[in-house]
C-alpha cells in the first residue's frame, strides 16, 4: 500500500480477495454473506501479516529495555500513534490514548475528568440513541456524585430532536457525550451541529466515533470536539485496541485513570507523580501488538480512502433500504435517507422474533446480529424487544444485499408469514 499515490481504485472484488474469511463456507455448500460488521468488522491479510510480523520479529514490551527489541516494538508503538494520529486530523500525536475499546475510553473520561471537575448538579447530556457503554459511566457518576443526565429524545425516524437539544444544552451543561452514529439504527447524527450548541455554554462533547471512524472521514479538529473514542476491531484490527483522543492540554488536566507502571514519573512508599501524557493514561503493559495492527488497519483504510468506503456503504445501504423495504411484513427501523445513514440496517420481520430471523438467515449463511444491540432504551423507544441488524463494510457487495433479502423471504415463508 503506498498512501503517497493516493487511494487506490475502489474494487470490491479486490478488496474481497484481501479477506481470507470470505472465502469459507459456513457450512458445506453455503457460503459466509457476513453483514455483522457493526458488531465487528473481518481482518485483511496485510493487518493479519503485520500481527504475525509483529511477534515473529519484534515482540518486546515497551518503554522498558535498551535492547534491539525492546526499542524497535517500541518504535513501532510510538509510530502507530503517529499513523492513527493522522488518520483522525489529530493534530498532536500525543492525544492520542490507546484503550482496549471505547468502552474503557469513555470511563477513562468519567474518571479522570468528570471525577475531577463535576459537581452535584453539574448536567450531562446524552441521547437516546446511545449505546450502553455511553450511558452507563454517567449513571454510575450521576449516583455517586448527584450529577443530572439529560436525554435528547429520538424522532420516530431515528434521528434526534435537534429542537429538544437545543433546549436541553445551557449554562449547567458542562458536558454533552453523544454517538456520531447509532451502532443500533444507523443513523449519522449531526455532531457539528450539537457541538456548536454545547460550545455556546462552554460545555465540553465527547463523541462516541465507533462506528463513524471506519466508516467515514473522520476529522477531528474540524469537529471542535473535546473527546473522541473508537475503536479497532470494528476497522480491521484486531480485538482489545481502543483510542481515545483529546487535545494535550485537557489530558494534562486531567487526573488519572488507571494507576500502576508506566504511567508514573516517580513511586515513594509515600507517594507518586504522574507521567506525561498520553503515558499517563496508559498503565500497565500496553496491548502493543494491537496498536502496531492498528496502524496496519488504518494503512489499508487509508489506502482506498474513506471518502470512497463511505461511497460504497452509501450505495449499498440506498440498495438495501429499497430491496428489503420491498418485502411484504418488513420493517425498517431509523432514517428512512441513505444520506443520514452509515451502513446498517435494522428490521423486522412481521410476526418473526428477531432470535428466528437471525437462526434461519445463518442457515442460509448470512450473518446479521439479533437483540438489543447494547441500545436497549433505542428498543424501549421503538417498542420492540429486539431487531434484527445487517451491517455493511467495505467487503460486501449488493449480491450479498439480495442474499440477507432472499433469505428474509424465505425467513417469512417458513414462518407462514406475510405472502411473499
Ligand atoms: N457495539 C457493537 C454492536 O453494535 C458490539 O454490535
Amino acid at each position: 500500500m503506498n498512501q503517497s499515490n493516493g487511494p487506490r481504485p475502489f474494487d470490491v472484488e479486490a478488496i474481497r480477495r484481501d479477506f481470507p474469511i470470505l472465502k469459507r463456507e459456513v457450512r458445506p455448500g453455503v457460503p459466509l454473506v457476513y453483514l455483522d460488521n457493526a458488531a465487528t468488522s473481518q481482518k485483511p491479510v496485510q493487518v493479519l501479516a503485520e500481527i504475525t510480523r509483529f511477534y515473529r520479529d519484534h515482540n518486546a514490551n515497551i518503554h522498558r529495555g535498551v535492547h534491539t527489541l525492546s526499542m524497535e516494538a517500541t518504535e513501532l508503538y510510538e509510530n502507530a500513534r503517529q499513523t492513527v494520529a493522522t488518520f483522525i486530523n489529530a493534530p498532536d500525536p500525543r492525544g492520542i490514548v490507546f484503550t482496549r475499546n471505547v468502552t474503557e475510553s469513555i470511563n477513562l473520561v468519567a474518571h479522570g475528568w468528570a471525577r475531577k471537575y463535576l459537581h452535584e448538579g453539574d448536567e450531562v447530556v446524552l441521547t437516546e440513541i446511545e449505546h450502553h457503554s455511553n450511558i452507563v459511566p454517567w449513571q454510575i457518576l450521576r449516583d455517586e456524585r448527584g450529577i443530572v443526565l439529560k436525554f435528547i429524545p429520538m424522532l420516530p425516524d431515528g434521528t434526534l430532536d435537534l429542537d429538544y437539544a437545543r433546549t436541553a444544552i445551557g449554562p449547567r451543561t458542562k458536558l454533552v457525550s453523544v454517538t456520531a452514529m447509532s451502532n443500533a439504527l444507523g443513523t449519522i447524527v449531526p455532531v457539528a451541529d450539537i457541538v456548536a450548541m454545547a460550545k455556546e455554554h462552554g460545555a465540553k462533547v465527547l463523541v462516541d466515533a465507533a462506528q463513524q471512524v471506519p466508516h467515514m472521514p473522520s476529522d477531528v479538529q474540524a469537529l471542535g470536539c473535546d473527546f473522541f473514542a473508537f475503536t479497532g476491531h470494528k476497522m480491521l484490527a484486531p480485538f482489545g485496541i481502543g483510542v481515545l483522543w483529546a487535545p494535550v492540554e485537557l489530558l494534562d488536566a486531567m487526573g488519572p485513570f488507571l494507576g500502576g507502571g508506566d504511567m508514573i514519573l516517580t513511586v515513594t512508599l509515600e507517594q507518586s507523580t504522574w507521567n506525561e501524557v498520553p503515558h499517563k493514561f496508559e498503565a500497565g503493559t500496553p496491548n502493543v501488538g494491537g496498536v502496531v495492527a492498528l496502524a496496519a488497519a488504518v494503512d489499508y483504510l487509508s489506502s482506498l480512502g474513506m471518502e470512497a468506503v463511505r461511497a460504497h456503504e452509501r450505495e449499498l445501504v440506498d440498495y438495501a433500504l429499497r430491496r428489503l423495504g420491498d418485502v411484504p411484513g418488513v420493517t425498517i427501523f431509523g432514517p428512512p435517507d441513505a444520506d443520514q445513514r452509515g451502513g446498517v440496517v435494522s428490521f423486522d420481520l412481521e410476526g418473526v422474533h428477531p432470535h428466528d430471523v437471525g437462526q434461519v438467515l445463518d442457515s442460509r449463511g448470512v450473518a446479521v446480529r439479533t437483540g438489543h444491540h447494547c441500545a436497549q432504551p433505542v428498543m424501549a423507544a421503538l417498542n420492540v424487544p429486539a431487531t434484527a441488524r445487517a451491517s455493511f463494510y467495505i467487503y460486501n457487495t449488493t449480491d450479498e444485499v439480495d442474499a440477507l433479502v432472499a433469505a428474509v423471504e424465505e425467513t417469512s415463508r417458513y414462518f407462514g408469514g406475510v405472502s411473499v
